[in-house]
């Protein structure tokens, strides 16, 4: 059987770590047999904005929902389009229309890689954050009133639905049912946001009711952020709102040494509409067009892609790749967020005569 996989390469450094991304999933495809139909498109950029003047052609729900997943780079060219317009007008939309609720990010020190909080090795940091992605604090509820007078007002609310909540909910604990430790921390804000949060934890308690087994716990997240720097061993499965999610998915990854490693899987459960997968990275402008950008994070989101889709042994034979890359420490090869001075193809392509190899 084949799979068809729409490849959206986007702004910035996207462009330079999707061919990346792309030639590990060749090699893996070509070393386990498995049939890969590839179809690069254009829109989804900034550049398309500028020639077109939106972000998307009109048909794009009906062309991407043909695909199997999406494989997606990175969006946002600030000093041309607001991001508010150009996220809106892609990601975030295929987040919410696809109904990727699930939005997971897993966090892992990898072998020679240093962390930048002392004393910790490979094993003390290893994680998910499982993310709430459709609803939450990322709504379009609200406005502006009185605009442009001293009296401005503005109001944007946060939505939680008990079905969006307790259906991420559900996918957190199942996955911490399967993890050795089994243990689910919750973030909240019940103390100071007093009305969506204290409901979190209600559903929170509520879900944790079918899993006698999984061992539960909550911290407000500020406190949250202190011990993942303090304490990452304690993290297993974190379960969050869509912001509270998006900023611990940035701190996780930066407490394994770089954010340019780590991938994101945003994925619709119910395979009504395909699964994107992405780094969790954005377009880095500040490093755009230098060819230094980390291709780990889009490699891995390819792993994930590859498992969504029932390759494991494929996805496995990546991370080990890369795992491997790392371990051996080659400073030409590796790109300078991991201290050395190699560029974005010579660690692609070391990965993947690596995933080749065996
Ligand atoms: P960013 O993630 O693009 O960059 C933050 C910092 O991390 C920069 O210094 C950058 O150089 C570094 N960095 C990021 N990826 C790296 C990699 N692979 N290798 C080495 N270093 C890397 O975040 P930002 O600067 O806040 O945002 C830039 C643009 O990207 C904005 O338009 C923003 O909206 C957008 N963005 C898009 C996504 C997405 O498409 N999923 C995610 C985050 C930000
Ligand atoms: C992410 C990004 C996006 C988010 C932005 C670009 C809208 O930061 O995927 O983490 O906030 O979800
Ligand atoms: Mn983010």
């Amino acid at each position: 059987m084949s799979h068809r996989i729409a490849i959206l390469a986007g702004d910035g450094i996207g462009k330079e770590v999707m061919p990346e991304g792309v030639r590990a999933l060749e090699a893996a495809a070509k070393r386990f047999g498995i049939e890969l139909e590839l179809e690069p498109f254009d829109f989804a950029s900034c550049d398309y904005y500028l020639e077109h003047g939106q972000m998307l052609p009109d048909d794009w729900h009906a062309t991407l929902s043909q695909f199997d997943a999406i494989f997606y780079g990175a969006i946002g060219w600030p000093d041309k389009v607001p991001d508010h317009i150009s996220l809106w007008g892609s990601l975030l939309k295929f987040r919410r229309e696809f109904d990727q609720y699930v939005n997971l990010r897993p966090c892992r020190l990898l072998p020679g890689i240093k962390s930048p909080l002392a004393d910790r090795e490979p094993g003390d940091i290893d994680f998910y954050v499982v993310r709430e992605n459709t609803e939450g604090e990322y709504s379009s509820v609200g406005g502006t009133m009185f605009e442009g007078t001293d009296r401005e007002v503005v109001i944007q609310e946060t939505v939680m639905t008990r079905h969006g909540v307790d259906r991420v909910l559900k996918y957190a604990f199942d996955l911490a049912a399967t993890r050795p430790r089994k243990k689910l921390t919750s973030a909240t804000k019940s103390n100071g946001i007093a009305i969506t949060m204290p409901w979190w934890d209600k559903r929170v308690a509520a879900m944790g009711q079918h899993y006698p087994d999984v061992n539960v716990d909550q911290f407000h997240i500020d406190i949250l952020t202190a011990n993942f720097v303090l304490h990452p061993d304690w993290f297993d499965v974190v379960v969050a709102s869509n912001l509270f999610g998006d900023i611990l998915s940035d701190l996780g990854p930066a407490c394994t040494g770089t954010i340019g490693v780590a991938p994101s899987a945003n994925i619709n459960p119910e395979g009504t509409f395909p699964s994107l997968f992405e780094p969790v990275h954005g377009s880095a402008p500040d490093i755009a067009g230098k060819h230094i950008a980390n291709p780990i994070g889009q490699i891995w989101s390819g792993a994930m892609m590859l498992e969504h889709l029932g390759y494991k042994e494929a996805a496995d034979a990546i991370v080990a790749a890369f795992e491997a890359v790392l371990a051996e420490g080659d400073t030409r090869v590796l790109t300078p967020d991991l201290r050395g001075s190699g560029s974005t193809q010579a660690l692609g392509q070391a990965i993947a005569e690596r995933i080749a190899a065996g």
